[in-house]
């Protein structure tokens, strides 16, 4: 199935809300499949944000991501990166859909607690960026019976 990675950002953890963003996608019936706490260093940022080079923005958004550890995770389900990035609401906070944790926890377009991949390709170099091979686990879970219909789980 589709792998999402997902980042609690600094403001996330300082705040308290590791626990209330896990718990959320937990109940939504998504796999996690990898877990870090880890320090984010301008290498990492600067292929991360890549195409964010060029914006004003930039060395605030590297500066941030770096006050703090972040919590970095990997997390599967059917159609995930769209499901997810539903679930965490669009960029601003202030604008973002109640229900979804921006919408219901931020105000900030830059302070927006979570990262989630916006594509298969950027899942894809995102998790190679911050995991090795070992560090994502396959397991069976319990879950997926009750979960997915059986069409969907083949
Ligand atoms: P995210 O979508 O996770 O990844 C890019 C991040 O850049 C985004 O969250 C915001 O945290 C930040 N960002 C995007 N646009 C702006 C902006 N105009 N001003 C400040 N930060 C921004």
């Amino acid at each position: 199935m589709e792998q999402s990675v997902v980042l609690v950002k600094p403001d996330g953890l300082q705040r308290g809300l590791i626990g209330e963003i896990i718990s959320r996608f937990e109940r939504k019936g998504l796999k996690l499949v990898a877990i870090k706490m880890v320090n984010l260093d301008d290498e990492v940022l600067d292929q991360w944000y890549g195409h964010h080079k060029e914006k004003p923005f930039f060395p605030k958004l590297k500066g941030f991501m770096m006050q703090t550890p972040i919590i970095a995770m990997v997390w599967e389900g059917l159609d995930s990166i769209d499901t997810i990035r539903k679930l965490v609401g669009v960029t601003k906070g202030r604008e973002a859909e109640g229900g979804s944790v921006r919408g219901d926890f931020a105000m900030s377009m830059s302070n927006n607690l979570i990262h989630a991949s916006d594509s298969p390709e950027s899942a894809s170099k995102e998790k190679g960026l911050l995991f090795t091979d070992e560090e994502v686990f396959e397991y069976v879970s319990a879950l997926d019976m009750l979960v997915y219909s059986e069409e969907e789980r083949e």
